[in-house]
């Protein structure tokens, strides 16, 4: 899977066994992104929708949670594969905007990038291995980029692995078959039919997802945008239209609080964490307007970008490196009798207990630090 801002590699497990915990059957993983979290969904048997407002997050959708593992044909999946991984590269969109007018992969890659996604689009556009085969070009591709993880910039000297020969894999397909939708999750959580479990992980800053992965809205759009500024970011990313309600200030709570009052789940899962916009107690008062609340905390490691600090335009570094742990808050909404059974799951996960649901309030202002998060 790709790297990815949020990305829930270590809350995956845990999860998946709230889920079970919780008896759910089916599920809604609303801000999927890179679909971890539905496909561990997935794994547990769980008939799983997956959405997202991201064009790229919907083509992991298609591959991993509506692609049902014992219906693609494996061989023509591992020609298809062969063919592509066998083709010359040559210059296109990629190797002059990603490579030569920005950095983001070595030339050699670039070529073989625009190689690959254009007979994609000359001989699987609308076929099932469409989704399949961007899926393994854009993770092929992340593989050898030249980033700290985001794609508003990239990095001076060339990434140690954007050295390697880029290298086409075959996913690891899932059995049994989920829906996806791509769309803004205000709308979708009053459209979307009823399921036993909802798993809601929103953006909770500025930081938007459109520009920080634009250029695999790009590989997916196959569009050949206009660019601009020094990252080479596409031309609609000043459009409103690409634009979150919660990645601004002023809107991100009501788009919140409209997405936990409509959703059609018995049971919630919210991911929250200390950087955000929102006030913990705030959060706890929103949710208990559907039910009883509990809230558990995990300790974690920060992002990538924000380890390794900041670095001015030469590459030296200017500036201290911030806070290296935060903690991730969990959520959980329903009814009293499986808080009951979900809290000692999440507890035997790794979390400390912040919002009890018996009493409803605050047990503890923080979780201990080094309380290693589950799955790590
Ligand atoms: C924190 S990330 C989710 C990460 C995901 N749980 C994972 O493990 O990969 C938030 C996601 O919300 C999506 N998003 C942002 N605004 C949205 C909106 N209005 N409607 C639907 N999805 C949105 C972003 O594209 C991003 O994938």
């Amino acid at each position: 899977m790709i790297k990815y801002l949020g990305s829930k590699r270590r809350l995956a497990p845990v999860l998946g066994d709230l889920a079970v915990a919780a008896g759910a059957r089916t599920a809604l993983d609303l801000f999927t992104g890179t679909t971890r979290v539905a496909q561990e969904l997935k794994r547990r048997g769980i008939h799983v929708t997956a959405c997202d407002a991201a064009r790229y997050s919907e083509v992991f959708g298609r591959c991993y949670i509506e692609a049902d593992a014992a219906a693609v044909d494996e061989h023509a999946l591992d020609r298809a594969l062969g063919g592509l991984a066998a083709l010359d590269g040559h210059d296109g969109y990629v190797t002059q905007t990603f490579c030569r007018e920005s950095r983001f992969f070595h030339p050699d890659n670039g070529m073989r990038i625009d190689a690959i996604r254009e007979v994609i689009a000359e001989r699987y556009a609308g076929h099932e291995l469409e989704p399949v085969l961007l899926t393994s070009l854009i993770e092929a591709a992340d593989r050898v980029d030249s980033t700290t993880g985001v794609q508003m910039a990239y990095v001076k000297q060339w990434a140690p692995r954007a050295l390697r020969r880029l290298e086409l894999r075959r996913t690891a397909l899932l059995a049994g078959t989920g829906a996806v939708h791509r769309g803004d999750a205000v709308a979708l959580a009053r459209s979307l039919g009823g399921v036993d479990l909802a798993y809601l992980d929103p953006p909770y800053n500025q930081h938007r997802y459109f520009t920080n992965y634009h250029v695999w809205e790009t590989l997916v759009a196959w569009d050949a945008p206009a660019h601009y500024g020094v990252a080479c970011k596409r031309i609609d990313a000043r459009d409103p239209s690409t634009r979150s309600s919660f990645n601004r200030r002023r809107e991100m709570p009501l788009a919140l609080a409209d997405v936990i009052d409509h959703v059609d789940a018995e049971v919630v899962l919210l991911s929250y964490n200390d950087e955000s916009w929102f006030a913990l107690d705030d959060l706890v008062d929103l949710c208990r307007r559907r039910g009883p609340v509990a809230v558990v905390g995990f300790d974690s490691p920060r992002y990538v970008g924000a380890r390794i600090g900041i670095h001015n335009a030469s590459g030296e570094k200017v500036g201290t490196v911030g806070r290296l742990r935060n903690v991730e808050h969990l959520f959980l909404v329903g009814d009293l009798a499986r808080l009951r059974r979900m809290v000692p799951v999440a507890v035997a996960g790794g979390a400390q207990i912040v919002v009890a649901p018996a009493r409803g309030r605050r047990v503890v202002s923080a979780p201990a630090p080094g309380n290693e998060p589950p799955g790590g």
